[in-house]
This record gives structure tokens, C-alpha cells and sequence, in this order.
């Protein structure tokens, strides 16, 4: 905009300086010439003194020629100097005086004056005195120059506004643009780039919606893929659960069975095999029970034995359960204020992000207390439950170890399922982490 304004105005300054310049020189060539042809016409029609003529009445007569004539003037003195004659008024002399002064000034070359003696013999009567006179070379210039230089500074105003409306425009239109593609960038694939009338805009729109369109399939599909590996690997774990649980358990049902049974044979035979075989029992007893426990434990930790027998929050308190078996000067209370039921998936990812959660709270902040909130939040569509940790541990310390795959795997869950997960994250002394999961 300063550059169109800027070259406007050297426009109007370069026009003008050419006129002046073309204008002054014609002004000098002009009045010069005027000049000199008055000069030869007095000096060969200037009465003669000895002639006995009116020598005065002719001077008179050939000054009022000369000054009639253009670019000069003409008027007769006395001996004193002063004008004899009052000098007739010009015509364009009028239109002298509508030129400012200024230009006046700027235009008017030096004068060229000259005197002729006008003497009757003996005397000397007085003289004729010519002169240039620009003044209506000037008016006419001046008469060119007020229409040309409103009108050049006109078609400057009436580019620099149709610069500044054009670029506008176009700001515009990119600026509406640059807000999509960075509305896109931030994840918001959903936004579009409205099509303008111009078809270049029209075009690099299109484009930007493509892309955004392309990007946005290929996030659905990327989804798609992940609930499918979700669901996949939930089955599988259910599914090795499961024959954990049919297999094992009846084998070592039978394995304790078996060992009632040699204890109470064993305590028909002699004292002193019976100690030695007794305790050997229940050193195998006490063995059978730990190859039980973890037997349990591996198929609780592959799939919740209570999922899909009991709520959400009774799988919870279970949870809690053994967490205080395992810590028990850990505090750890719930707070469910929502009892609306979700998909197995959905409530298995709530679960598992609640144990990883309080695993992580003990482990890495060393947390005597906390606090499970669950409630719904109704103000959005679709519904979420709304599942917050709060623990009073030290809080992450920002490192991460290379082999950690709890707070990846959380994320990974949540975004399968369409669900936010926030990381923990210091608040006052408190250290927060979130799930928000749609309720289906
Ligand atoms: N409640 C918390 N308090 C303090 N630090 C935490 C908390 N939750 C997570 N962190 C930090 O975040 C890091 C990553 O946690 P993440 O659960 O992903 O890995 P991990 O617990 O180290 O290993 P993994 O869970 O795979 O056994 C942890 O190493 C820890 O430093
Ligand atoms: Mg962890």
C-alpha cells in the first residue's frame, strides 16, 4: 500500500517537474524571440530625428504596436524616466492574474528590457522602452497545469484505493484460510474452508478441504484399526484367561485333593516316617496354594474375574481391596456418584486405567492417599463418565523411563475408544490424571 502510495507521488512530482521544465525553456525561447523581433522591428522603424517629423507621435504610435504584440511589452518614458503613457491593458492580462503567485515566481525567466531614444532635433523628448513579458505564456501554462496535476492526483487516490481494496480482499480471503488450516492442524479435521468467488481462492480452498477430508478418513480408518486390535487383544486375553481358569483349576483342585488325602494316610503309618512326611505335605500344600494364588492373579490380571458378573464400581472396590492388601498404610477412597453402565470394552479401559493409575501413585510418587472420583458429565454430547485420580504423592518428575508402556497404553485405549485421557499433572500438591469416557 505504501509503495502503490508512495510511486503515485513520485508520478505527480516527476509529471510535474517535466512541465516546468518543458514549460520554462518554451518560456525563454519564446519571450527571447518575441524580444528580439521587437528589438529589430524599433530599431528600423524608430522615427528618424531629422526627418521633421512627429518623431513622438510615431514612437507612440510604433510602442502601442509592440505592446499589443505577445511576449512583450512596450511604453514610452520621459527624460525623467517616468511613463508617459499609461500602458494599455493587455487582454490575457486578466487571466494573469488567476495564477498564483507561486508559479508566477517559479516560471518568470529573467526580464530582457532595452530603451530607444526618441529625440527631435535638438532635443531629446523622451524614450521607448520594450521589455519581455511571459505573463500570458505563464497563464497558459498555468491554464494546463491546474487541470493536468488535479487529474494525475485523482488517478493516484483512485489507484492507491483500488490497491488497498484488492488487498484487502485477498488478505481476507487468506487470512479465512490460514484460520482453517491451523483450525485443521490442531486436530479439528472436521473444519472446512469456506469457497470464495475468486478462482484462485476457490481452487487453494478446495485443496485444504481435500487434504482435510483425506486426513480425516485416514484418522477414522487409524481408529477403526485400533478398536479392532482392542477388541482383539481383549478377546485373546479373555479367551488365555479362560483356559487358564478351565485348565489349571480343576488340575489343581485335584493336586489339593490329593494332598488331603496322603496327609490323612499318612497319619495311620509309624511316628517316626509320619513327622518327616507330614511336614514334606504341607510344605507341598503350602506350594500348591502359592501356584493357585498365581494362577488367579494372572487370569484377574488378563481379565477381571467379576467383568461382566458385577458393576464397574464393584470391580472397582475389589480392586481397592487388594491394593490395601498389598499397601496397607496406603489410603485409598471412591467416590462414585455415577452408577450408568457402559460397554464391556469401555468399563474395562476404566478399570485398567484405574489400576495403572494407583500402581503408578504408589510406585513413582509414593502416595499415602488417594482419591478415585467418578461421576457423569451431562453437559456434553455424548455423555462421558468422568473417572479422576488424585493422589498426594510427588507428582511425575518428567523423566520417562525408556521401557514405560502404562501411560501409552492408557492413551492408546482412550483414543480407540474415542475417550480423553489426560496425564498426570500437578495441581497445588496434588497430582491429577483423567478419563473421560463416552458413555455408548
Ligand atoms: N501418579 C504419579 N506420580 C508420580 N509419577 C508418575 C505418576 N504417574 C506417572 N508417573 C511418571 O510417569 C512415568 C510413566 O509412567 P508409566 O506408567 O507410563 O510407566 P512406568 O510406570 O514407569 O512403567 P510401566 O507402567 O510400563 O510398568 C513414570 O515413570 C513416572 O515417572
Ligand atoms: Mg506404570
Amino acid at each position: 500500500m505504501l509503495v502503490s502510495a508512495g510511486v503515485g507521488l513520485l508520478l505527480c512530482i516527476a509529471v510535474a517537474t517535466i512541465i516546468i521544465l518543458n514549460a520554462r525553456h518554451a518560456i525563454v525561447e519564446e519571450t527571447s524571440s518575441a524580444f528580439r523581433i521587437a528589438q529589430t522591428t524599433v530599431a528600423i522603424r524608430m522615427p528618424q530625428r531629422f526627418a521633421g517629423r512627429d518623431t513622438m507621435g510615431d514612437a507612440m504610435r510604433l510602442s502601442a504596436e509592440i505592446d499589443a504584440l505577445r511576449h512583450v511589452s512596450s511604453h514610452i518614458i520621459d527624460t525623467q524616466g517616468d511613463p508617459l503613457m499609461a500602458r494599455a491593458e493587455k487582454a490575457e492580462s486578466v487571466s494573469e492574474n488567476t495564477v498564483p503567485d507561486w508559479f508566477n515566481q517559479l516560471m518568470r525567466p529573467e526580464p530582457q528590457t532595452d530603451l530607444f531614444p526618441i529625440s527631435h532635433y535638438p532635443n531629446i523628448l523622451g524614450s521607448l522602452w520594450i521589455s519581455t513579458d511571459p505573463s500570458d505564456e505563464i497563464a497558459e501554462v498555468w491554464e494546463d497545469f491546474s487541470v493536468i496535476m488535479p487529474l494525475l492526483a485523482l488517478t493516484g487516490i483512485v489507484m492507491v484505493g483500488l490497491t488497498m481494496l484488492v488487498s484487502t480482499l485477498i488478505l481476507r480471503r487468506l487470512r479465512i484460510l490460514q484460520e482453517a488450516l491451523s483450525a485443521i492442524r490442531q486436530g479439528d479435521l472436521t473444519r472446512r474452508a469456506p469457497n470464495g468467488r475468486l478462482v484462485e481462492f476457490s481452487a487453494l480452498a478446495e485443496g485444504v478441504n481435500e487434504l482435510a477430508a483425506h486426513l480425516q478418513a485416514k484418522r477414522a480408518e487409524n481408529d477403526l484399526l485400533q478398536t479392532r486390535l482392542l477388541t482383539l487383544s481383549e478377546a485373546e486375553r479373555a479367551k488365555i484367561a479362560s483356559d487358564l481358569h478351565d485348565e489349571m483349576g480343576p488340575q489343581l483342585f485335584a493336586l489339593n485333593a490329593a494332598l488331603a488325602q496322603a496327609r490323612s494316610v499318612a497319619s495311620d503309618i509309624d511316628d517316626a516316617a509320619r513327622s518327616q512326611l507330614v511336614e514334606a505335605l504341607e510344605a507341598t500344600r503350602t506350594h500348591a496354594r502359592a501356584v493357585r494364588d498365581s494362577a488367579r492373579a494372572a487370569i484377574n490380571d488378563l481379565r477381571p474375574m467379576l467383568l461382566g458378573h458385577g458393576s464397574l464400581i464393584e470391580l472397582l472396590e475389589e480392586l481397592i481391596a487388594d491394593f490395601t492388601e498389598i499397601s496397607p498404610e496406603v489410603t485409598i477412597d471412591l467416590n462414585a456418584g455415577c452408577q450408568i453402565g457402559t460397554g464391556e470394552l469401555e468399563e474395562l479401559s476404566i478399570y485398567r486405567f484405574v489400576r495403572e493409575s494407583l500402581l503408578n501413585a504408589i510406585r513413582h510418587g509414593n502416595a499415602q492417599r488417594i482419591e478415585i472420583d467418578m461421576h457423569c458429565d451431562n453437559s456434553v454430547n455424548p455423555r462421558q463418565i468422568v473417572t479422576r485420580i488424585t493422589d498426594d504423592g510427588r507428582g511425575p518428575s518428567g523423566k520417562v523411563l525408556p521401557r514405560s508402556y502404562g501411560l501409552i497404553g492408557i492413551r492408546d485405549r482412550a483414543r480407540a475408544l474415542h475417550a480423553t485421557y489426560i496425564p498426570p499433572y500437578r495441581k497445588g500438591d496434588a497430582t491429577i490424571t483423567e478419563l473421560r469416557m463416552p458413555i455408548q
